[in-house]
C-alpha cells in the first residue's frame, strides 16, 4: 500500500456514512489515503500522536469530519501547518448548523477550510485535496480537467421530462 497522501479523520464511526464521500473522491483519482475514527475530546492523546505520525509519513493535508460542537478540525490545525479541510457532519437536533458554525468560526491565526454540511461537503473536500495535489502533478491536473468536462457534458445532455397531462 502506498504511503497516504491524505489523512481522513472523523469523530465517530457514525460519521463514515458522510465521510466515505471524501474517500470516494480520492479513490476515484487514485490518491492514497488513511481513514480513522479519532475524537478530539474522547481520545485527544491519540489525535495528537496520529497527526504527528501522519506528518512524519508525508501526508499533504488532513480532511476532518465532526458533528455538534465540532472541534476536531481545529485541534488538528493546532498541531500542524498542513492544510486542514473541515466537514460539518449533520447532527440530530440542529442538522449540522452547529457543526458548520463550530468549524467555520475558527479564531484568527489557525485556519480551517470549511466545506458544506454533509455528503456534498465531504465529496468536495476530497476534490479540493485532489486540486491541491494536482498543482504539482500534471497528469492529475489533466484528470481533473477531464472530470470537469464530463460534468459539463452531462449538464449539456440533460433532458427534462415532458409535462404530465392534467
Ligand atoms: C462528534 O459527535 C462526532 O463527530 C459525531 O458526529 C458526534 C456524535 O457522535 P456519536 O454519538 O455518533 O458517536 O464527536
Amino acid at each position: 500500500m502506498d504511503k497516504p497522501l491524505v489523512a481522513i479523520l472523523m469523530g465517530s464511526a457514525n460519521d463514515w456514512e458522510i465521510m466515505q464521500h471524501a474517500a470516494r473522491s480520492l479513490q476515484d483519482f487514485g490518491i492514497s489515503y488513511d481513514a480513522r475514527v479519532i475524537s478530539a475530546h474522547r481520545s485527544p492523546d491519540l489525535l495528537v500522536n496520529y497527526v504527528r505520525e501522519m506528518c512524519e509519513q508525508g501526508v499533504r493535508c488532513f480532511i476532518a469530519g465532526a458533528g455538534g460542537a465540532a472541534h476536531l478540525a481545529g485541534v488538528i490545525a493546532s498541531q500542524t501547518t498542513l492544510p486542514v479541510l473541515g466537514i460539518p457532519i449533520p447532527s440530530k437536533y440542529l442538522k449540522g448548523i452547529d457543526s458548520l458554525l463550530s468549524i467555520v468560526q475558527m479564531p484568527k491565526g489557525i485556519p480551517v477550510a470549511t466545506f458544506a454540511i454533509g455528503e456534498a461537503g465531504a465529496a468536495n473536500a476530497g476534490l479540493f485535496a485532489v486540486s491541491m495535489l494536482a498543482m504539482n502533478d500534471v497528469q492529475l491536473a489533466d484528470r481533473l480537467d477531464e472530470f470537469r468536462k464530463q460534468q459539463a457534458e452531462a449538464i449539456a445532455a440533460a433532458k427534462l421530462p415532458s409535462l404530465k397531462s392534467e
